[in-house]
């Protein structure tokens, strides 16, 4: 027996399910679903299978063509791991599929309930998943692993007037609910209920079990491109809003394309999620799940969106085959997001990118110089929560070690590597073993020009890493090196930046300075009243970091309006940090109040904060 990843009860003797056909019934007075899982596998299958489950709730197990029982236990009984969750254990006898009928609990961790008042419209409750690294298995029981891809149906059974989206095809038009079709999953007094509908989805190309995702609620849309349209919750000005600032995704489809190759998955929708959305962006195919921060104003959403749909070729196509793999995705497609950057932005905004990148890339081997585990590349996860260990590292140097191989072999033929590379891997999950042996065999000698162990194995950042010069970098670095002399940037130095040139500004000054010095630039600027989060923030982190105290309210505001982890994080931690008992006490006061509106994962991070620094 051998588990194929570290965050899997997955066995490697044991077929993987290829399908599975979800009917799902949404209680939201309850905060619960009720549901049943018809997995499928290859073959017939005798003997056990292992599955993953977290907080679920599991019924009964059916073998769907007799519907006599399947025998099922749990081998951890009665403690969960605290990472992996509960596995559920079904012994199965000469059979090819089984249906297992389970509910979520409302501490499901792939899922946030959102009561009417926490939504922008506060008329109607709202739902919302988000299963990547590991909380699919919070969803359904199911081998939640990325070495594991499946295809899948889903039928959603919703309260009047709510409507349902998913990252999926849709099936069929909304309709009424017919008698007998829940099976198993729910009682027909409840599915054939005055005021329900159900709605119904396919997604017929094998995706991992971390990109599955549907929201509900009060639902609406707008078009915006040929294959892109925009859903939120929360009004037309919204709406019209998300429209504009997206405007340009099919000219980034379009360069994606001619990058990387064919968009395989037909629509590239967009859902703006309630601002307590935990990420900034998260790739479910078909339908990207965004912040609504992202939508400043000033079409600097872009990169996001840019990120997101670049995960269409590198992570959705290609997928890591375990966390450990995680720079395969993330690093591939923070490296194709800023070609595609490049190419409808100009190399300005790339070079800017790449520049707060560097940056961050640096942060993080100070934050982990006692960990250096987790500034490789390719870390030991074992016994590891991906959620806490989340950084910069797979992204910019992964990042950084793709650009390296680019200076090697020259643009071009990196270029058509990567075509190749993706045509040969998509829909399958690899690991970074196979990306080396793809890379030597198609970039012959490469292993003597490039230490490729070192950029895969080793800690901290390699000697042939390269800071991103360009002019626009080189000149804002240096008037952040002029702030410590005391100098502040002068009007007409700063006249065009936008938030991305403000962002590397403030993120290249120290890590703590003069409080006067902070009061003076922001009497200038006006940095804690910004409107892009990501100045906002890195501002405010470092008022707190210089002990600045007149800044708690706005930091305050900030933590209870957004719950995005990269706003949470630094902030926490800065409040937390220092020696000062004010701002920790604030720290926990603040999450004592706002808990209950972020999401489980975000909840479980700004703990994981609180808890270090008691
Ligand atoms: N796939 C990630 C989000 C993610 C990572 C969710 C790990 C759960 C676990 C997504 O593509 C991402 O990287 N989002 C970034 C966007 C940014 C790099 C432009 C984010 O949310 O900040
Ligand atoms: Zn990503």
């Amino acid at each position: 027996m051998a588990r194929l990843d570290p965050h899997s009860y997955t066995e490697s003797s044991q077929p993987l399910a290829k399908h599975v056909a979800l009917t799902l019934y949404f209680d939201f007075a309850a905060r619960t679903i009720h549901g049943s899982a018809l997995l499928t596998l290859p073959a017939a299958h005798t003997g056990p299978l292992l599955l993953d489950t977290r907080s679920l709730l599991i019924h009964s197990v059916l073998d769907p063509r007799t519907t006599a029982p399947i025998p099922f236990s749990f081998p951890s009984d009665p403690t969960p791991d605290p990472v992996l969750g509960q596995p559920l254990c079904l012994s199965l006898s000469a059979q090819s599929a089984a249906l297992v009928v389970f509910s979520t609990s409302p501490s499901s961790s792939a899922l946030q309930w959102l009561s009417p008042a926490q939504t922008a419209s506060k008329a109607q409750p709202f739902v919302y998943t988000q299963c990547q690294s590991i909380h699919a298995r919070s969803l359904f029981p199911c081998q939640d692993t990325p070495a594991a891809r499946l295809v899948f149906s889903a039928r959603l059974n919703l309260p009047h007037p709510l409507t349902a989206v998913m990252a999926a095809a849709r099936a069929a038009a909304p309709r009424d609910p017919v008698p007998g079709e829940a099976g198993s999953a729910c009682p027909d007094a409840l599915w054939c209920a005055a005021g329900r509908s159900v709605e119904e989805f396919i997604m017929d190309r094998p995706i991992p079990p971390y990109l599955f995702a549907f929201a509900a609620g009060d639902i609406a849309a707008r078009d915006v491109g040929l294959r892109t349209r925009v859903h939120a919750e929360g009004g037309a000005a919204l709406l019209d809003a998300a429209a504009r600032e997206f405007a340009g995704a099919e000219e980034m489809i379009r360069a994606g394309e001619a990058l990387f190759g064919p968009y395989e998955w037909g629509r590239f929708d967009l859902l703006v999620l309630p601002p307590s959305f935990p990420y900034g962006g998260m790739e479910n195919p078909m339908m990207v799940f965004l912040t609504p921060t992202v939508i400043k104003g000033d079409a600097s959403g872009a990169q996001v969106v840019a990120h997101e749909l670049a995960h269409s070729w590198t992570g959705n196509l290609i997928t890591n085959k375990t966390n450990e793999h995680f720079w395969l995705n993330e690093g591939f497609t923070t490296y194709a997001e800023r070609r595609i950057v490049e190419v409808v932005q100009g190399e300005e905004t790339a070079a800017l990118n790449m520049g707060i990148g560097w940056r961050g890339l640096n942060d993080e081997m100070d934050r982990f110089k006692d960990n250096m585990e987790f500034t490789k590349l390719k870390p030991n996860l074992e016994g590891i929560d991906p959620d806490e260990i989340y950084s910069q590292v797979p992204y910019e140097k992964g990042f950084q070690f793709l650009w390296r191989i680019e200076r090697q072999v020259g643009r071009p033929t990196f270029d058509v590597f990567l075509k190749k590379y993706i045509a040969k891997f998509k829909f399958q999950s690899i690991d970074t073993e196979t990306f080396l042996e793809f890379l030597k065999a198609n970039l012959p000698g490469i292993e003597n020009q490039i230490d490729l162990k070192q950029w895969v194995e080793g800690t901290g950042i390699p000697p042939d890493a390269m800071e991103p010069l360009s002019s626009i970098y080189s000149k804002i670095v240096s008037l952040s090196n002029e702030f410590k002399l005391g100098n502040i940037p002068k009007k007409q130095e700063v006249a065009n930046w936008s938030g991305q040139e403000w962002e590397l500004y403030i993120e290249n000054l120290p890590k703590s300075v003069e409080p006067s010095q902070i009061a003076a630039l922001d009497a200038h600027y006006r940095l804690s009243e910004s409107r892009d989060y990501e100045v906002k923030v890195a501002f405010l982190q470092l008022a707190i970091s210089s002990g600045c105290k007149e800044y708690f309210g706005e930091v305050e505001r900030t933590l209870k309006q957004v719950g995005r982890m990269k706003y949470l994080r630094p902030l926490y931690t800065a409040l937390v940090q220092g020696n000062a008992e004010e701002a920790k006490l604030s720290a926990r006061r603040i999450f004592a109040e706002t808990r209950d509106t972020y999401h489980p994962i975000a909840q479980g991070v700004v703990e994981s904060i609180l808890a270090k620094h008691s």
